[in-house]
């Protein structure tokens, strides 16, 4: 047996490991009741885990960049799951998802934050904001900000970020570039939009300290979804070759998010961040405090303007 076999079989301390599925995760749970959000819920990782939810009895409300793909995306997930149309790079459609999510007149249980894209070769831009950052982060930012009210008293938010959080520009945060004009890097533009999914979600934690609200953040592994289309293509040949050598299959790879988001043993763990439904380590930088909290101000500035 190799040393990769062996480690892909091993199990951590939540029972789960490398090789747990989202399935597995929920296999012993009852979700009837619950109320969860998944952005980016008609493909990847997104469709998986609301699948596995919907099919332990969640109520899935699907938010996929238009109607006619939540609504296709409801069809497979099942168990009457509610299309919603959001697209993160756009702050009208996110404000009319939060606007047509609070009528629901339901408290939310999760907001999986899912949806993400990864970094053009060339420089792209939303709104004035490199287009990776906006998307990933300040799109979520401004969903699950709008949408606290709504949260039941023991919610969660889950943001799924990536172990490339560990790979963004010197300093963490590039709050002087946030245009990207001054010197994009499209590897780092990713890692640096990660990086703001994970100090967002200890942010959030560290505001919801005292309450029974939990944030957290994920790795979900390396898993090949259509993550590497908007790469150049030397660099998405060579994300999936390793994709391929190395990777979790969808089922896999949507299994940390999935125990993030219904698993009672991840309700404990306030700010943290997962890998292989575990507990795991982020950079310094994501455990920056006052990174995290210049990172709040900078995107609610960003948000107020927009
Ligand atoms: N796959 C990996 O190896 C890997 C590794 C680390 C982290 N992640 C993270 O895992 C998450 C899920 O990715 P995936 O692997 O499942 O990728 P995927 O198959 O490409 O799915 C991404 C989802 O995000 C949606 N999305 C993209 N841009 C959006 C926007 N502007 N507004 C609303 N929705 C948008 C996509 O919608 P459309 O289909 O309409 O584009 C799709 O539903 C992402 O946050 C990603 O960064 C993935």
């Amino acid at each position: 047996m190799s040393v990769f076999t062996l480690i892909k079989g091993k199990r951590g301390k939540s029972g789960f490991g490398y090789a747990s599925t989202s399935a597995d995760v929920v296999a012993d749970l009852d979700l009837s009741g619950k109320n969860i959000i998944v952005t980016g819920a008609n493909a990847g990782l997104g469709l998986e885990s609301a699948s596995q939810m919907a099919s332990k009895g969640a109520h899935i409300f699907a938010l996929c960049r238009t109607m006619e793909k939540a609504s296709a995306a409801c069809e497979t997930i099942g168990n009457g799951a509610t299309p919603v149309a959001c697209e993160l790079s756009d702050p009208a459609s996110i404000r009319a998802a939060v606007a047509t999510l609070k009528a629901q007149d339901v408290k939310f249980d999760v907001i999986l934050c899912n949806a993400g894209i990864a970094s053009t070769p060339e420089l792209d831009q939303q709104n004035g904001i490199e287009a990776t950052f906006f998307t990933n982060h300040v799109g979520h930012f401004m969903l699950a900000t709008g949408l606290l009210d709504s949260l039941s008293d023991t919610g969660r938010v889950v943001v799924v970020a990536s172990m490339i959080h560990a790979q963004s520009y010197e300093g963490g945060i590039n709050f002087d570039d946030l245009s990207g004009e001054a010197g994009y890097n499209a590897n780092k533009a990713y890692g640096h939009s990660k990086l703001a999914n994970v100090l967002f979600a200890k942010e959030l934690a560290r505001r919801f300290e005292g309450t029974g609200k939990m944030a957290c953040s994920l790795h979900p592994g390396a898993i090949p979804t259509d993550i590497a289309r908007r790469m150049a293509p030397g660099a998405a040949n060579a994300a999936n070759t390793i994709f391929k050598l190395f990777c979790k299959n969808v089922g896999q790879g949507a299994a940390t998010q999935t125990y993030a988001a219904v698993h009672p043993d991840a309700a404990n763990h306030n700010g943290a961040y997962f890998r292989d439904s575990n507990l795991a380590t982020p950079s310094e930088d994501a455990q920056d405090v006052d990174l995290g909290i210049k990172l709040w101000e900078e995107t609610q500035k960003i948000a107020d303007r927009l």
